[in-house]
């Protein structure tokens, strides 16, 4: 797994500053005004730090961006980092304070000379989450040795305040790795086998192999992963943190490791893309690692399908018809609607085993999603104001773009079948509505249930403010904030 820079905090010691061989950092606000450890490197400088600051590119800076002084005379240092901090900062400054030390940093060890600035553990964060690069597939990866070494006034305050944000990037970074790799490395079984490794942090891991969910009877699952040859598979991860009585949080994934659409091909063009269509698995694993990183008190259960969608004499055809876990039939239409037949055998599982308090699940399920709100929203479909708005909530905090959309009787009148009970799609028209409505139908009265489209927001292409480009890890911050916000009780 990719680790996270280690970042270590200390107390303030003046005299390493000149010798420091790698990078110093400083926060300057927006007046200009220079910290203790400003002041210092400006006189080892001799002055190039205020001049800097007095200049036109410093006043054009934003909150969190960082200008660089270049091997400075008079520092061993091969450049002094010039961080746009606020004395007020707000979290969303402080942590693209951090992530531009990330991208300024390259493979040296950084200084940084927080002082007493405020929110130096959001600093780290955003610093631990934008120093990411899979290089798992790279003969030579670049050299990550270099480690972060935070200078201020109250190091222990800070250290402790910046672990819980720690477990959150480490989880994201798992997220993110499973997101990023190649469905040849990431199959069904090394994702399930990886899944499985967590039980060292305590969780409990069940595998459920093929016979298992037959006898379950998750045909519209299996139906999915049938011209495959890698087995498909549900992996159950429980994280008991709360009250033994207190009904769990359910997170469910949608794990296709790879999705050629099926019989219902895909077009060759960016089909390699589809190696993140597991991305709503990789949010809920990584979610269920930062909760157990940092010992959550609550329960909380991740549930994830994980299967290949191929094409092959064996594969699911369209037109066949699937009886359901749940018992409902389902005309399958597009075999590239896969994503539905997945989920709605799994949600049935969770309900039926759990009785969860509340059900969330995540999926790059539809294009459509994209269209209609491109890479800086997911769509988020809730039967429960409640739950809603407390993750709407929770994902502005965490600055991971969510948007919510309808839900309605017409659209679901649009999935309706000559044959079956379902058709498993509607049509062109509000495909990422009619695709949430097939999800619903396999919602009992009283579950509170959101659905998140992370089509557009698990992998982009160009970087993101805490993120390379690729793999973003959406959705953990948020998923661990709803946690501690509604499901903790301290
Ligand atoms: N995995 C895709 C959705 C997707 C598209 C994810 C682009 C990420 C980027 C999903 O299984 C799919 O193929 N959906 C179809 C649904 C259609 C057949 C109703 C789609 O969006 O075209
Ligand atoms: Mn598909
Ligand atoms: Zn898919």
């Amino acid at each position: 797994m990719t680790t996270l820079t280690p970042i270590s905090f200390t107390d303030t010691d003046i005299d390493q500053i000149a010798g420091f061989e790698g990078r110093v950092a400083v926060f300057v606000d927006p007046e200009g005004r220079l910290d203790t450890g400003a002041r210092r490197v400006n006189k080892l400088v001799k002055g190039a730090l205020a001049r800097l600051v007095e200049g036109p590119k410093f006043a054009k800076s934003k909150p969190g961006d960082a200008l660089v002084l270049a091997y400075p005379a008079g520092m061993a240092a091969e450049a002094v980092d010039v961080v746009h901090l606020p004395r007020r900062a707000d979290q969303t400054a402080a942590r693209r304070a951090g992530a531009s030390l990330a991208k300024t940093r390259g493979t040296a060890d950084v200084l940084v000379l927080a002082g007493n600035a405020k929110r130096v553990a959001e600093v780290s964060f955003g610093l631990a989450m934008r120093d990411y690069a899979y290089q798992d597939q790279k003969s030579e990866p670049k050299d990550r040795e270099g480690a972060v070494t935070v200078m201020c006034s109250k190091p222990d305050e800070a250290k402790a305040e910046a672990a819980p944000l720690m477990a959150i990037a480490e989880g994201a970074f798992f997220t993110r790795d499973l997101t990023n790799a190649p469905a040849n490395v990431l199959t069904t079984t090394s994702f399930a086998d990886q899944l499985a490794e967590m039980r060292d942090l305590g969780l409990d891991v069940e595998v459920l192999d093929e016979d298992e969910l037959a006898k379950l009877g998750m045909r519209t699952l299996l139906c999915v992963g049938q011209g495959s040859d890698s087995p498909s598979k549900v992996v159950v991860m429980q994280w008991k943190g709360g009250a033994k009585d207190d009904a769990p949080l359910a997170l469910v994934g949608k794990g296709v490791v790879f999705d050629t659409g099926g019989i219902s091909l895909k077009p060759g063009a960016g089909m390699e893309d589809m190696t993140m269509d597991m991305g709503g698995a990789g949010v809920v694993a990584g979610a269920m690692r930062a909760l157990a990183l940092r010992k959550a008190k609550a329960n909380v259960v991740g549930l994830v399908g994980l299967v290949e969608n191929m094409p092959s004499g064996n594969a699911v055809r369209p037109g066949d018809v699937i009886r359901s876990m749940k018992g409902d039939t389902v005309e399958v239409i597009n075999t590239d609607a896969e994503g539905r037949l997945v989920l709605c055998d799994v949600m049935w599982y969770a309900q039926e085993r759990f009785e969860p308090a509340g059900m969330i699940d995540l999926a790059t399920l539809t294009g459509a999603i994209i269209i209609g709100l491109g890479h800086e929203n997911a769509g988020v479909f809730s039967n429960d104001d409640t739950l809603c708005k407390a993750f709407l909530k929770a994902a502005e905090t965490e600055g991971e773009g969510a948007w919510r959309m309808p839900l309605g009787q017409a659209y679901d009148d649009l999935l309706k079948s000559r044959i079956a009970d379902m058709k498993n799609i509607g049509g062109r028209a509000a495909g990422s509505v009619t695709a949430a409505q097939f999800l619903q139908r396999f919602v009992k009265d009283g579950t509170p249930w959101i659905h998140l489209d992370i089509a557009g927001v698990a992998s982009v292409k160009s970087e993101t403010a805490l993120a390379p480009a690729g793999a973003t890890g959406w959705g953990v911050a948020a998923l661990n904030r709803l946690v501690s916000d509604m499901f903790e009780s301290d």
